[in-house]
């Protein structure tokens, strides 16, 4: 096999391929079934803000909760129960005693507020790195996107404060200007940015008349939007880029090196077929390198980002003219 080892914000990985934080890495057996499969790192299930707060505060007011929804106040007044915190932390070392490959913690936040020295624990605990998974809803008719975005800068900065491992932030593509975020995050010292998250949906059911969950899988074509971003700002913005989100084969794994990832996470396909799958998405980027004549990774990674072209607005342009040419 071809030499599939990457660097990812100064972290050493045999290979690109991480196990998104998920259920996939929620317990001890579970990372470990990770690594034996042959991940290159694993990010473990997240930690929420709300379990960490109710864990420091007692139990959080459903008043103080940014969630107008009375069942999901209830539902995250109770998910702080159990020991959360005490069990996350005691997962990190355990993980960190057992593995050998890279442990990156998770939290999952909504604000800047009461939790952020929660981050310095994680350090202590072992970990490597850390991903913040940070998500505002916009949906206040009041606010404008100017206040929603500071709560990124806000959570970034705090966090930084408290730690020195490398700090990662799983970001949404829904800003009105992702170029300058991305931009302004990675100055804020994001190390690495990773590209996107992707949020639960919701449907209807129109017999009962009730909202219900969409499916929690992505399909293979969302990978397009994660491709086209990193593509653009890869090699323009000083920190690393992780892909997330319709990765699914070794085939996609590759097009997010060559667009620049240092990175990227599996989730859906891993929940669909089992984390074995990861074997045959190495031997694919494998034997797609042996085709291509590239010995290592470092040889093709942003070959493909938008240093090939010179005006991006452009080259978009020009591709949307021609296909709708095709189509008329
Ligand atoms: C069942 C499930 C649980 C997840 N839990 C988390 C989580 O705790 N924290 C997080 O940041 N992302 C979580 N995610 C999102 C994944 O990490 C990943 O970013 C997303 O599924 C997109 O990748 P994919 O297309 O490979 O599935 C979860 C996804 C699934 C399907």
């Amino acid at each position: 096999m071809a030499n599939l080892s990457t660097k990812l914000m100064g972290l050493d990985f045999r290979n690109p391929i991480v196990v998104a934080s998920s259920g996939l890495t929620s317990s001890l057996e579970r990372l470990k079934a990770c690594e034996e499969a042959g991940a290159g790192a694993v990010v473990l299930k997240s930690i929420f803000e709300e379990q960490i707060t109710a864990e420091v505060d007692g139990i959080v007011a459903a008043g103080e909760t940014p969630y107008a929804h009375a069942e999901a106040a209830d539902y995250i007044r109770n998910y702080g129960r159990e020991n959360a915190v005490r069990r996350f932390i005691e997962l990190i070392s355990e993980a960190k005693k057992e593995l050998s490959i890279p442990v990156i913690a998770s939290i999952h936040c909504v604000s800047a507020g009461g939790w952020t020295d929660f981050a310095k624990r994680v350090e202590q605990a072992g970990a490597d790195a850390l991903e913040l998974n940070i998500f505002v809803l916009p949906s206040d008719v009041e606010r404008d996107g100017r206040y929603y975005e500071q709560v990124y800068f806000d959570v970034l900065a705090a966090v930084k404060q408290q730690v020195t491992i490398p700090v990662a932030l799983k970001i949404g593509s829904r800003f009105s200007s992702i170029a300058h975020t991305a931009n302004a995050l990675a100055e804020g010292g994001a190390d690495a940015l990773v590209m996107f998250n992707r949020f639960s949906r919701f449907d209807f059911d129109i017999e009962e008349m009730e909202m219900v969950p969409a499916s929690y899988l992505s399909e293979p074509s969302e990978m397009l939007i994660p491709l086209r971003w990193i593509a653009l700002l890869s090699g323009e913005i000083s920190c690393d880029f992780v892909a997330t989100t319709g990765v699914h084969d070794g085939k996609s794994v590759v097009k997010m090196l060559l667009a620049g990832a240092a990175a990227v996470e599996l989730c859906s396909v891993l929940y669909q077929h089992g984390v074995t799958r990861i074997g045959s998405v190495l031997e694919e980027i494998s034997s797609w390198m042996d085709a291509h004549g590239f010995a290592s990774i470092e040889e093709f990674r942003g070959k493909m980002s938008q240093e090939e072209s010179m005006n991006p607005a452009g080259y978009e342009r020009v591709q949307f003219m021609k296909t709708s040419e095709a189509q008329s």
